[in-house]
């Protein structure tokens, strides 16, 4: 894929070595645009300045949400190489949402070259600091003018970059999380296995719910029976039990997270049961009364891993491991972080 550069005139002001990044706050100077129509398919690759996308009012995404979106990290080592975290992954999963939503696939090595080509591009904008990184985010819209329903016939692919610190101010501290049985977030047969914007558009309310009620996330129980456990906030959620791991599996309602996948690999490297099932949230509550739930935390790319201190379901409350980190929990953080940042060998040969 031949990509046009256009480089900015003048360069925004970064943020001060040391400077909180929060999550999502700064945009780089560069972002990665190409157009796919019907006629032609996909075409005019280029990296442009940060800025504006014009947009027709009447854009299908603006009405019926064709939108897709992934979310990767480049991160920059001590002897400052700057690394991408298994991109293949997130192209891979790109396509898959794209093909539920009828829209147009991106191939993965073009995918990989337009991430690549944009973070060689703004590799200043790499933040160096302990815990941060440069979040990438693809995206994909329906840019069409037509308020008919019907597969959009023109679509924008973007790339846009944003220096980040941690997702939760709380950072890898436990978090209280309430367990939502009234709104839920997939069914099977919908779209909870792809990154599209409405499946988070629809867990919003959930989410406000929740910290009305002074819980950090929401764990989220399947559509049909609200009976088993498939994922925490935005994250996918695992569970210590009796020495034992158990995770939903990714039958269609639950995100094939890139963080779960390789939280899986480590642990099972490690020689440990990794148990890809439908745990109910009474055995789950269980558990959490007799002691034998030892550790809990959600797994995904933004927070990486954010521990469960505290879990209320109904009237029941259960304090896990006495809310503090626990030891697999912190153990798997600095190995996967460890790998990412370039600190530790990558046996698993998962960065570039
Ligand atoms: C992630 O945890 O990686 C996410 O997808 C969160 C993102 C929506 C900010």
């Amino acid at each position: 894929m031949e990509i046009r550069i256009e480089r900015a005139t003048t360069l925004k002001e970064k943020p001060k070595a040391g400077e909180a990044l929060g999550f999502g706050k700064y945009y780089t100077d560069h972002m990665f645009v190409m157009d796919w129509d019907r006629g032609q398919g996909w075409h005019d690759a280029r990296i442009v300045p940060f800025g504006p996308i014009p947009m027709d009012p009447a854009s299908m995404v603006l009405h019926y949400a064709q939108e897709t979106f992934e979310g990767l990290k480049a991160y920059r080592t001590k002897d400052d190489r700057i690394l991408l975290f298994r991109p293949e992954m997130n192209a891979r999963r790109f396509a898959n949402s794209n093909r539920r939503l009828c829209m147009p696939e991106v191939a993965e090595e073009d995918f990989v070259e337009a991430v690549t080509q944009l973070v060689a591009c703004e590799k200043d904008w790499v933040p160096a600091e302990e815990g941060t990184s440069l979040y990438i985010r693809p995206f994909m819209f329906a840019t069409e003018a037509a308020v008919g329903v019907h597969p959009a016939s023109s679509y924008k692919f973007v790339i846009i970059l944003s220096p980040v610190g941690a997702y939760y101010p709380e950072g890898v501290n436990p978090v209280k999380i309430y367990v939502e049985d009234e709104y839920v977030r997939a069914t099977p047969g919908g779209t909870g296995f792809t990154k599209c914007g409405g499946n988070y558009a629809a867990s919003i309310a959930a989410q406000v719910k929740a910290e009305e009620m002074g819980f950090t996330q929401v764990l989220w129980l399947d559509g049909v029976h609200r009976k088993y456990v498939e994922e925490v906030g935005t994250m996918n959620v695992m569970f210590m039990i009796d020495n034992e791991i158990y995770t939903a599996p990714c039958d269609g309602t639950v995100l094939p997270g890139v963080t779960r996948d390789s939280i899986i690999h480590i642990l099972k490297s490690w020689g440990y049961k990794v148990n890809e099932m439908h745990l109910a949230i009474d055995d789950l509550m269980k558990a959490g009364h007799d002691k034998t739930l030892q550790e809990a935390f959600g797994t995904g790319t933004a927070a990486v891993i954010s521990p469960i201190g505290e879990l209320r379901y109904k009237e029941d409350e259960v304090t896990i491991n006495d809310f503090k980190t626990g030891e697999l929990t912190q153990k798997l953080y600095d190995t996967l972080t460890g790998i990412q940042w370039g600190d530790i060998e990558d046996t698993f040969g998962w960065t570039r």
